[in-house]
Formats: structure tokens, C-alpha cells, sequence
């Protein structure tokens, strides 16, 4: 059975049939919005930010277990394959669930390094980039909005992504 964890947009957008979906979390790894994004929320010129994972001891990201229909799992692994082909790998993970449960599954990660990684930096530095980033996905704020959309939607707390969040919003008033 294959299973893919998601914590970014494919939570609530997939872009394939699900055959089911688990809430759970991962451990030793934290949501950040490290990761350059030049063909889907930016350009080359105006990089967007999405998220990636960072290894963080102690640390738990929640998110959305997704069980591929086994006759199509294949076919929709090379799908996003490609469509994360930005600097993201594919890694191994345990998904937990609150009552003790766990399902080996994978995840996108993209590292430290790869040629499209921004890294650290403050919020109000990653607000004012997000909110002047376009790309061919569409504006950087809509994907922040939507992650922080979903992951209030399934009652998961994330306080990098809800600090973006509200930076990004305040910047729109200002
Ligand atoms: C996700 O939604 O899990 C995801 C995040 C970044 C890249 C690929 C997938």
C-alpha cells in the first residue's frame, strides 16, 4: 500500500484521487518556509516561499496521511515527481496517529543546499517576500493562506505557518 504524507499543498490539493486520508504526524521534523519557489509560487527573478521540512529534534509536523489507489500509485508518484521536481526528495517516514497507530509512508523534503533553498530568516522578511511573490500557480499570500486555511480546517496547530500567516495579512493592511 503506498502512502504519502503531506503537510504542504498537497493537504488540500492533491491533484490525484485519494483513496483515503489519515490525520497524523511525523517525527524529529518541523514545517518552515525555507524553500525557494521559482515555478509554481515566484519566478527566477522573484522567488516565492513554500514550505519544506527541517530536521528538529523533539519536533512533530502534523499533517495528512494520503493512500494512493494501488491501481494508479505508480503513475501518480512519477506525477509528483515532477511537479515537486524543485529541489524536493523523497523520504521515508512513520506517520503517527493519536491513538498509537502508525503507517510507513513518504515524503517530499527538500534539504539544506538544493539550488532553489532560501533558509532561515525572519517573518516579517518572509512576509514582505510572500506578498510581493507571483507565479505561475498563482500569488505566494493565496498558498500561505491556504496551507493556514487547511491545516485550521483539520484543528492542527502550526505556529511558524500562523505566524507567516497573520505577517503576510498585516502586510496586505498596511
Ligand atoms: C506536501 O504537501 O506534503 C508537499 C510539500 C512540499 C513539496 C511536496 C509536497
Amino acid at each position: 500500500m503506498s502512502w504519502v504524507f503531506a503537510y504542504g499543498s498537497l493537504i488540500w490539493r492533491p491533484g490525484f484521487d485519494v483513496a483515503e486520508r489519515r490525520v497524523g504526524y511525523i517525527e524529529g521534523w518541523r514545517r518552515r518556509f525555507w524553500q525557494g519557489s521559482t515555478d509554481h509560487r515566484g519566478t527566477p527573478e522573484a522567488p516565492g516561499r513554500v514550505v519544506t521540512l527541517e530536521s528538529s529534534q523533539n519536533a512533530r509536523c502534523w499533517g495528512l496521511a494520503l493512500r494512493l489507489p494501488t491501481a494508479d500509485s505508480a503513475r501518480i508518484m512519477r506525477e509528483l515527481d515532477v511537479r515537486e521536481q524543485g529541489g524536493y526528495e523523497l523520504v521515508p517516514v512513520t506517520v503517527r496517529d493519536p491513538s498509537g497507530g502508525s503507517l510507513a509512508a513518504v515524503t517530499y523534503v527538500a534539504p539544506a543546499g538544493n539550488p532553489n533553498w532560501l533558509g532561515p530568516a525572519a517573518i516579517d522578511d518572509i512576509a514582505a517576500q510572500v506578498a510581493d511573490a507571483v507565479g505561475p500557480s498563482g500569488a505566494n499570500r493565496h498558498y500561505v493562506d491556504a496551507l493556514a486555511a487547511a491545516l485550521a480546517e483539520l484543528d492542527l496547530s502550526d505556529d511558524h505557518v500562523e505566524a507567516v500567516a497573520t505577517a503576510v495579512s498585516a502586510s496586505r493592511e498596511a
